[in-house]
């Protein structure tokens, strides 16, 4: 598949850290890969064992038809990659910068200046276009990096963490430049510590921890795996808590009595796994009516990819600051 990629038992160590345990990755042409994991899983070691900038000590990998560690040269002419650490020229203006990229291409000086323009309007970096980027913000510089990836629309993209630190409104522009991109049959693999990205830009996820790939799917049969949907409600009077929590676990999944309901006394709260949907809520909204039992909320509710996330690892993600963490115990 010309813009494919494969991985096969990648393994890369520093000293005595692992930083890569046999990981597998598959990325049919024209889709997106998430790959998520917690900090320190392996996830810019991947990046960089399949873009050629790291070797690794054992494994495979094939990128755009060609294979990555016999032909490394033929690999970085068919990828573009933006890393998690912006490889932008700070004393080049955003211009400049994105022109040497193109000349780096072989692209013809009018070429490389007229595709600049275009990405600068794109990224919306026309009007810092003739400063430096000495002087942009983290995030001008960020959109910069991703447009330097994007000079000569390449089959195949590594984008390593693409949003991290861009406020919502930047980060909601260029998921439509990501997917505008897919759209026109680039293959993606992206890292990153948002879920909700994931969610969004990814037809497939794969969980990396501890340098190997512990689960894979999407998004829908990841959250699957982890638990279906449950009803949670808050009853507006405490007193009939015990009441409204009987009627719940007659629908839970497992049967009335099992113990699948739980209970959060002052938050008013129950929370019940069942099956059944939106149909099962009216039916339990009808009966709670029906026994005179007031409600402030009720609502069926999904897993997330947090949960997921969670539920594989151990741990929950975007632990970015973890210093800020462990200070606050
Ligand atoms: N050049 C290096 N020298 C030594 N150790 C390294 C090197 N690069 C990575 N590591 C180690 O390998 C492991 C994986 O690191 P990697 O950068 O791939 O993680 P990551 O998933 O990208 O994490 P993050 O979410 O923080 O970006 C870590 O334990 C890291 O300390
Ligand atoms: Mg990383």
């Amino acid at each position: 598949m010309p813009g494919a990629i494969h991985a096969e038992g990648l393994v890369k160590t520093f000293g005595d850290v692992k930083a890569l345990d046999g990981v597998d990755l598959d990325v049919p042409e024209g889709t997106v890969l998430g790959l998520l994991g917690p900090n320190g899983a392996g996830k810019t070691t991947t990046v960089r064992c399949l873009t050629t900038l790291l070797r690794p000590d054992s494994g495979r990998a094939v990128v755009a038809g060609i294979d990555v560690l016999k032909h490394p040269d033929a690999v970085r002419r068919s990828i573009g990659l933006s890393g998690q650490f912006a490889a932008v020229d700070e004393y080049l203006t955003g211009r400049e910068n994105l022109q040497m990229v193109g000349q780096l291409y072989q692209m013809k000086a009018k070429t490389a200046r007229a595709r600049a323009d275009e990405l600068l309007e794109q990224f919306h970096l026309a009007d810092a276009a003739d400063r430096t980027a000495k002087t942009y913000s983290g995030g001008m510089r960020r959109r910069l990096d991703l447009a330097a990836a994007l000079v000569v629309s390449p089959p195949v993209m590594f984008m390593d963490e693409p949003t991290t630190g861009l406020d919502p409104r930047n980060r909601q522009q260029l998921w439509d430049v990501i997917k505008n991109l897919v759209s026109g049959g680039t293959t993606l693999l992206l890292t990153t510590q948002y879920l909700e990205e994931a969610d969004h830009l990814a037809h497939d996820i794969a969980v990396v921890d501890q340098g190997r790939v512990i689960a894979r799917g999407t998004s829908d049969q990841l959250k699957a795996r982890t638990g279906g949907e449950r009803v949670e409600v808050v009853v507006h009077e405490r007193e009939r808590i015990r009441t409204a929590a009987a009627l719940l676990d007659k629908y839970s999944l497992r049967g009335p009595g099992q113990g699948d309901t739980s209970v959060e006394e002052h938050m008013r709260k129950i929370t019940t796994p069942v099956t059944g949907g939106a149909k099962l809520l009216a039916e339990i909204i009808r009966e709670l009516d029906t026994d005179g039992i007031e409600i402030d909320d009720i609502g069926l509710r999904r897993p997330t990819l947090d949960d997921v996330f969670l539920s594989l690892t151990g741990h929950a993600a975007e632990s970015a600051q973890p210093a800020a963490e462990e200070a606050a115990k």
